[in-house]
């Protein structure tokens, strides 16, 4: 039998740092209204980098902390709702950049919950035995896709990226998953494409900047997303006192408190950094695992049962139980 653990985490985030008050010169909004009902206290904006760039560092950062050739890699998945293109995939940009000429590589788009997704795809191609090494990356520029006019989301977003080395094992790591959708729920939408050809009626160009009904995508996190945490753990057997910490998407720091609280979890469970990035979406994830790699928090040593959960437009929601 063989399985997958993750052997190498790393993030990498655009230089420049926008504060609540630097928006707030910009849009009527101010600190106290950001921080005080999203925790968050600043984000990077990426001056000109894009999708790919921010990936690319990840992806080479990954393979000089793990003394590896880019050729030695089997497959590279890029988590993002927010591509450089639709084609080339930012994947494929990636796997050139870096030189990786024996992998395949491609996107995934499942919003806030890609990089749980794309995890959880990875680690079933290691446990083919077809495949032994690969990336895994999440990555956002949402700053270029966002309506700077509308405040009630603008404030809440940021750029970066983060990612893991995902390697062959004789031991399991990936304990347990729960992957889920219910496209039915329309309350979170970006980039709509416009439709229509000569041989048809063009209709009305779509909202294509992200929106959001804010209170529906709160109360969605609270009840939906903890009762699959928790249902989670029961399936699996795995009792909460196992985990040593639950990796949550970054969006908000009220929805962490509330869920800590609703599920009973005792909240220095939760590691959080929106304050320093906002919401990056699908690299909310590995920036904050590798922030915690980085301060020891995380030894990747496995021995620590840690579990991650995305949540976010779709809608999308999934949990994962790993081994670190
Ligand atoms: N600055 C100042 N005032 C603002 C701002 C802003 N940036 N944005 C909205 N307001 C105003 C509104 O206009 C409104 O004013 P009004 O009462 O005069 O009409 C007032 O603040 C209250 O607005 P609400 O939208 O009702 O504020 P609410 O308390 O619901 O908080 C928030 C909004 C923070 C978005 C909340 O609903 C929330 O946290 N939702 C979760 C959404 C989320 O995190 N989304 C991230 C993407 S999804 C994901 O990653 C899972």
């Amino acid at each position: 039998m063989v399985f997958a653990k993750i052997s190498q985490v790393a993030h990498y985030v655009p230089e420049q740092v926008v504060t609540n008050d630097d928006l707030a010169q910009i849009m009527d909004t101010n600190d106290e209204w950001i921080s005080t009902r999203t925790g968050i206290r600043q984000r990077r904006i990426s001056r000109d980098e894009n999708t790919s760039d921010l990936a690319i560092q990840v992806a080479k950062s990954l393979l000089k902390k793990a003394k590896l050739e880019a050729s030695e890699l089997d497959f590279i998945l890029l988590a993002t709702i927010t591509p450089d293109s639709l084609m080339p995939s930012t994947a494929a940009k990636v796997q050139a950049a870096i030189g990786a000429t024996k992998a395949f590589a491609f996107d995934l788009t499942a919003a806030c919950s890609g990089f749980v997704f794309a995890l959880s795809t990875a680690e079933k191609f290691i446990r083919s035995g077809a495949y032994k090494r690969g990336l895994v990356i999440g990555a956002e520029v949402f700053s270029k896709t966002l309506d700077w006019s509308d405040r009630s989301t603008a404030v809440l977003f940021g750029d970066g990226a983060g990612g893991v080395l995902l390697e062959a094992s004789a031991e399991q790591h990936f304990l347990a998953e729960s992957l889920n959708t219910d496209g039915s729920r329309q309350v979170l939408t970006s980039g709509k494409a416009a439709f229509g050809s000569p041989f048809t009626q063009y209709a009305e160009p779509e909202e294509n900047a992200l929106q959001m009904d804010g209170r529906a995508v709160f109360d969605f996190a609270i009840k939906t997303v903890s009762q699959n945490i928790l249902q989670l753990l029961n399936d699996s057997g795995i009792d909460e006192s196992e985990i040593e910490y639950f990796f949550l998407h970054q969006a908000n720091i009220r929805i962490l408190d509330k869920m800590a609280r609703k599920m009973k979890i005792a909240r220095e469970k939760f590691p959080a950094n929106m304050m320093r990035y906002g919401n990056t979406s699908a690299a909310s994830i590995p920036i904050l695992l590798s922030e915690c790699v980085e301060d020891g928090t995380i030894k990747l040593d496995g021995n620590q049962t840690v579990l991650l959960s995305g949540f976010g437009g779709g809608l999308t929601w999934g949990s994962l139980i790993v081994k670190l």
